[in-house]
Order: structure tokens, then sequence, then C-alpha cells
């Protein structure tokens, strides 16, 4: 069975090791693995070291939002870990998202890696309309998870997270090149159970609307068998790609 570079397995699991014995379960199946706050906050650094100096690509889920000199040198940080693709909150603005850029190339040019892929978070899928408009925001949320993502691409980013529902709409916006990243994946290969999901749609489904790259946890850590679960995504994958 072929890696596929589409698929990125959240690794959401209480420690490093586990984590580690997932990733070497995983390996030369999946497309990367994502470490969010939680581990990153009780591990730190060192697992994003260890996993990028196997050769894996890390997808630093830390969604950094703050005044742009302060993201930009958390960009510089996450770099010098070896994360592949680091994300921060499209809502920061286009000063915050143009400083995340910028540091994200010229560190790794300091250092000799390659660039990082800046990913921005346009709406929380945990926000819906009400929620949205606490915060102020009287429009629709498409409308405001669209133009979040127009933004982002405008300051030098080069994608969006982006719910299954959103995904469509985005790549009509932003165009081919610009990059999606989509959780919320469940159904076909990933499994009946939605747990805590709302919007979702089968792996080889979000890949045709438009992602281009699929996070997927639970239907594959909490499987009893996590490489066969990865097996059977990255087959409805291929699958479903060649006949795009
Ligand atoms: O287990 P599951 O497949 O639902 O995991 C999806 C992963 O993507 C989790 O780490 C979750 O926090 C993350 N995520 C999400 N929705 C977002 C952004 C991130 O589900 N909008």
């Amino acid at each position: 069975m072929q890696r596929i570079d589409e698929l990125l397995v959240a690794l959401d699991v209480n420690t490093g090791t586990q984590a580690l014995e997932l990733a070497t379960a995983l390996d030369g199946i999946a497309g990367g693995f994502k470490i969010g706050s939680r581990l990153f906050t009780l591990e730190g650094p060192q697992l994003v070291r260890t996993l990028s100096a196997r050769g894996a690509r890390v997808f630093l889920d830390l969604k950094f939002h703050d005044i742009p000199n302060t993201v930009a040198q958390a960009v510089e940080s996450a770099v010098q870990t070896g994360a592949w693709m680091i994300n921060v909150h499209a809502s920061g603005g286009v000063p915050m998202m143009q400083a995340a850029a910028k540091a994200g190339r010229e560190t790794a040019q300091r250092i000799g890696a390659p660039a990082p892929l800046l990913i921005g978070v346009t709406v929380l899928t945990s926000m819906d309309a009400v929620t949205l408009q606490q915060t102020g925001v009287e429009r629709p949320l498409a409308d405001h998870v669209v133009d979040l993502a127009i933004l982002a691409r405008t300051a030098g980013l080069d994608g969006v997270v982006a719910s299954p529902q959103e995904t469509a709409a985005i790549r009509k916006a932003c165009g081919k090149d610009f990059l999606i990243v989509t959780p919320g994946i469940r159904g076909a290969s990933a499994g009946a159970d939605k747990n805590d999901q709302m919007r979702t749609m089968g792996p080889a489904e979000a890949v045709r609307a438009g992602a281009s790259y699929i996070v997927v946890g639970r239907p594959i850590i909490a499987a009893s068998d996590p490489r066969r679960a990865a097996e059977a995504i990255v087959k409805e994958l291929s699958e479903g790609l060649l006949t795009t």
C-alpha cells in the first residue's frame, strides 16, 4: 500500500510515547501527522523534532493569534522544530498573516530548511451563526469564511483550514493552487461514528469537493487496528482520486 500525501493523521493522544508509537504504526501510509496544542503543551517541541527527524511531515496545529511581532517569533520557533505546516488565525488580520508568512520564509532560508506551509484558520467549526454574531460578526457565516480565506491568500498564506461544507466555495473563490485542509472526515472508509463532528464528508468526497489535505483523527487512532483503518482510507482516496 502506497503512502498518500493527502492524508494527515491527527495524533490526538495522551502522551508523546503514544504519539510516536502511532506514527510508527502508520509509517509509510500517512502523508503527515497533526500535533495540536494539548500534546504540544504536554510534550513540547521535542516531539515535533523527533518526528521531523524521522522524515515525517508535521502539521503543528497551534493556531497562533497575537500581535504580528509575537506571531512572527512563534512561527520562527515553529520552523526551527522542523514543522512542515503551521497555522495562524486569519482573523488576526493581514499584517499578522504577512508577518507570519515572512517569518516562515526567512527562517527557513536562514537555517537551510524548506519553507513551511502557512495555513489560516477561518472560523472555528465549533462556532455557529449565533456564536459568531456574539463576536460582532453579523453577516452569514459562510460569507465570512470565504472572505477570511481570500484575506489569507492576499496576505501570502498558502491556504486555510475549512470544514467539508466550506471547501467548494473556498476553492471557487481562491483558485486551484490555494491549499485547503479539511477535518470533519467521516463516512465511507472513515467509519460511521461521527463523534462530535457535525458537518462531515467521506475522504474521497472531501477531496473531490476541493480539499488538498484531509485531517483524520479518531476513525484511525481509536480503531483497534489503526494501520488497517488508515489503509482503508488510503484505498478509498486512491480510487477516488483516479476517478477525478
Ligand atoms: O478525530 P477527528 O477526525 O474528529 O479529528 C479531527 C482533528 O481535526 C482534531 O484534532 C480536531 O481538533 C481538528 N479540527 C477539527 N475541526 C477544525 C479544526 C481542527 O476537527 N475546524
